[in-house]
């Protein structure tokens, strides 16, 4: 089929390149004329595992084109994806300018029948709206549908999320739209979930509010494991072995960040006030996660007693492992709540460091794990990259002043550690 996606980010560009892989012909907008050209050249603005070989691969065998012109891509796709972000104003609400400007431009230009259809992450009703504006806008009688089809891919397995998606979620009010939606995702042999529009652009927020609210119970629960000497790694084993649990998503650690969690549960929460409905269970969800950095703080002090005059190496600045997304990232949080303690910090990521420094360039960063450890008094994992697993903990330690690791995201084996390095008191100290 003949695809556009509107906006080459994140969720649009991941989501066009799949297209095109499956075998479809994909044109993706994007009104930055600049990336528009690094694309066409093979360079991906963002690092997700896997996806610039299939850019490559798929520009080169003609499925996969980018272009600055919203025109020629709804001239060129019987199905247009708005994939435009949708970020957070300072009252929590979701800024929708940019899907509505694409809205009209996508009115502006429309000839023939087209299935519009809205990948962003939304609140419910925005698809009512969109009709509405094009309906507006267009210039000619032209027959559309609008339809809501929701991205649940992860940043850092984005391509594989994308390639076999747990279900699909199609949200719309007409037979014919679904159709033509059917066809797009047959290629992906995935289940299928039609709805109404409403329920498709809620199921996005509650699914991530609720992966959200998973995260901080742990945490809660964590934080009893921690009081009362009992092993969380262990009870979260125990309540995930319950199906209807699931082990995912009981990570216990420093909390959740991310352009995603934090934005949505606002949203969601706002969102359910402008209904009618005091979504206090999300706000207490936002409380407990706000919390875990200060708790993690408060054990660092009490294990160093100041953190003034302090070396501290950080291991970790973007907001997960296997991603350079540094975007409300707990790490940024943590190195900035050390400095201005006065701590000296020394931070490295294996690929966050290049965003970090265009924009957070106070925190000082070094090239290489280990020079992170000469000297540290006291060293931070703040993300959960496997690669800080591998590390050779023997020369850290031999590089360290005082042999102290502070695992904000659970990562290391405290029994392995601790053999490692026996005369060692607080090796790993658990958030
Ligand atoms: C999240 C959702 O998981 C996706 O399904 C959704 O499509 C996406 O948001 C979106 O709305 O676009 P993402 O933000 O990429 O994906 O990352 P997650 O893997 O969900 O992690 C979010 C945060 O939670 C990270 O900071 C991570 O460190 C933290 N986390 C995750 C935990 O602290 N514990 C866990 O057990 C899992």
């Amino acid at each position: 089929m003949k695809l556009t996606i509107v906006g080459s980010g994140y969720v649009g560009l991941v989501t066009g390149t799949c297209f095109a892989e499956v075998g479809h012909h994909v044109t993706c907008v994007d009104n930055d004329e600049k990336k528009v050209k690094q694309l066409q050249d093979g360079i991906i603005p963002i690092y997700e595992p896997g996806l610039e070989a299939l850019v490559r691969k798929n520009v080169q065998l003609e499925r996969l084109k980018f272009t600055a012109s919203i025109e020629e891509g709804v001239r060129n796709g019987e199905v247009v994806f708005i994939a435009v972000p949708t970020p957070p104003q300072p009252d929590g609400s979701v800024d929708l300018s940019y899907v509505e400007k694409v809205a009209r431009s996508i009115a502006e230009v429309l000839t023939d029948y087209r299935v519009i259809v809205d990948k962003s992450t939304v609140p419910v009703k925005t698809g009512e709206k969109v009709a509405e504006t094009i309906r507006r806008y267009r210039k000619n009688e032209v027959d559309f549908d609008v339809v809501s089809n929701p991205e649940f891919l992860r940043e850092g397995s984005a391509v594989a999320d994308l390639m076999n998606p747990d279900r699909i979620v199609i949200g719309a009010n007409g037979d014919r739209a679904v159709a033509v939606m059917k066809e797009v995702y047959e290629p992906f042999n995935a289940p299928i979930m039609v709805t109404d529009l409403n329920s498709a652009e809620l199921i996005k927020h509650a699914s991530n509010s609720f992966l959200a609210l998973k995260i901080s119970y742990i945490n809660a629960v964590a934080a009893i494991c921690e009081a009362s000497g009992a092993d969380i790694g262990k009870v979260a084993d125990g309540m995930g072995a319950d199906k209807r649990i699931g082990r995912e998503f009981l990570h216990a650690g420093l909390g959740y960040g991310g352009s995603c969690f934090p934005k949505d549960l606002s949203a969601f929460i706002r969102i359910s006030e402008d209904l009618g409905y005091e979504f206090n269970l999300l706000k207490e969800v936002e409380r407990i996660n706000a919390d875990q950095l200060e708790r993690f703080l408060k054990k660092m002090r009490s294990v160093m007693w100041v953190l003034r005059e302090k070396k501290i190496g950080q291991l970790g600045l973007a907001f997960k492992g296997n991603t350079d997304d540094i975007r409300s990232s707990v790490a940024i949080s943590i190195a900035h709540k050390m400095m201005e303690e006065g701590a000296t910090v020394r931070a490295y990521d294996p690929k966050g460091m290049e965003k970090c420094a265009v924009h957070y360039p106070k925190i000082p960063l070094v090239q290489d794990p280990y020079e992170v450890a000469q000297d540290a008094d006291a060293l931070v994992v703040a993300t959960e990259w496997k690669d800080f697993k591998e590390l050779d903990w023997l020369r850290i330690k031999s590089l360290m002043r005082t042999p102290l690791v502070f695992d904000g995201r659970n990562l290391l084996v405290p029994d392995e550690m601790k053999n490692l390095a026996l005369n060692i008191t607080a090796w790993v100290v658990r958030p």
